[in-house]
């Protein structure tokens, strides 16, 4: 796909076998591109299903939907609401080679799914790039997950001329509210040039990269939060929200919206704001999350010690409780794979193939869960 962009946008004076066979993919693209996205539906649909089917009789069947590779768990940003940027010190990192085979065995097994390159800032690592270049040709639905404060575009340029299913990027309010999130002068800045230059190379290298913007619901941004879906509207992207968490990153407290800086202490404000995401939903936004999704964080900012478990499984508009080690595969910067940021790592892809690790990994849903109170789910 991104050969054939490439190739057909290069000026030619001859025609070359090259120059066909780039003719001939980009003729098929969209048929591809078509069932790439019905096969994704209905693998999550069928995943989705098999953690209830059967009394749950069905659920060790399920294979990973939500798939995140963690590159780097280093950050030059400075956010008020993530402890990430507070990692230091060498990364012990799985490298660029063992991370690409981590890729072709995931497409190889579990056919074009999506598949999330994050971290910390993944961008911070040089072969980000070229592992995005080699997702999209193994035919996997790849979304790079960045906050695009870059003085310097060239690493984003080239990611996003690989043309990704999805590149997203943070961006927790308009102007200096933004700023103030992230925490370092100029991120407004930097972050409006990063999406000018993608929307840029969107429409000249005609890519099709969906271009999402990723907005943290928080004291900081709750009185303004739909100024983000009307900027998103006017520059052709789309807007997910989520709700604000306990910092990444930090130690575990139960209680922590109760000090936390970043919790919006006016719960009524905070439901006004969601219902206006709602309304401007309704009324044609490109608001990615859906009803249901919007309307789960009213509940959670009216009390968020009953929420919590199902909104940092990013599961509270689900209608029973699940738990999200069935579906979920984190891939931390030095190769530990997880399921569940409250259990330890089941294997690491330096030492093993990723299907054998996820066919080997502890039935965690059997033995006890946060979802369920210590016992098993379902069935
Ligand atoms: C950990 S960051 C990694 C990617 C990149 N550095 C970025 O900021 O976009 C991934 C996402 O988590 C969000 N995030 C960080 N801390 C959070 C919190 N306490 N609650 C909810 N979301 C949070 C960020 O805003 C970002 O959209
Ligand atoms: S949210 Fe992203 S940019 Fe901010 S500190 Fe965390 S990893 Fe860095």
């Amino acid at each position: 796909m991104t050969d054939a962009v490439a190739t057909l946008d290069r000026p030619s004076t001859a025609a070359s076998p090259g120059l066909l066979q780039g003719a001939v993919r980009a003729a098929f693209d969209p048929v591809n591109r078509t069932i790439a996205t019905a096969y994704r539906r209905l693998y999550q649909g069928a995943n989705y299903r098999m953690r209830t089917l059967a009394g749950g009789r069905l659920r060790s069947a399920c294979r990973p939907v939500s798939i995140a590779l963690l590159l780097t768990e280093r950050c030059n940003a400075r956010c008020v609401h993530c402890n990430i940027w507070q990692n230091k010190g060498k990364e012990d990192s799985p490298g660029l080679e063992h991370w690409k085979t981590c890729l072709t065995d995931l497409a190889a097994w579990l056919g074009p799914v999506q598949v999330t390159l994050t971290g910390g800032e993944a961008l911070l690592q040089p072969f980000t790039p070229e592992l995005v270049e080699h997702g999209v040709a193994a035919g996997l639905a790849i979304e790079l997950l960045t906050h695009g404060f870059w003085a310097d575009p060239a690493r984003l340029e080239k990611a996003a001329l690989a043309d990704p299913w999805r590149i997203t990027m943070s961006l927790d309010g308009i102007g200096e509210t933004h700023s103030l999130v992230r925490g370092r002068p100029n991120f407004w800045e930097r972050s409006l040039a990063s999406l000018q230059m993608l929307r840029r190379l969107r429409t000249e290298h005609r890519l099709h990269t969906i271009i999402r913007l990723k907005t943290v619901l928080m004291a900081q941004n709750i009185h303004s939060a739909g100024e983000v879906a009307r900027f998103a509207r006017e520059n052709d992207f789309e807007v997910f929200y989520q709700p604000i968490d306990k910092n990444y990153n930090s130690a575990e407290d139960s209680r922590w919206f109760e000090t936390a800086p970043t919790w919006p202490n006016d719960p009524e404000a905070a439901v006004a704001a969601v219902n206006e995401l709602i309304r401007l939903k309704h009324d044609g936004y490109p608001i990615a999350n859906s009803v249901a999704q919007l309307e789960a964080m009213i509940p959670y900012f009216r009390n968020p010690a009953a929420l919590q478990a199902a909104v940092q499984g990013q599961a509270a508009h689900e209608q029973q409780p699940i738990c999200s080690a069935l579906t979920t595969l984190q891939i931390q910067a030095n190769g530990d794979v997880g399921m569940c940021h409250l259990k330890p790592a089941v294997g690491n892809i330096k030492h093993g193939n990723i299907r054998k690790i996820w066919a080997d990994r502890p039935r965690f849903w059997e033995t006890g869960c946060c979802q369920s109170g210590g016992g098993p789910t379902f069935g």
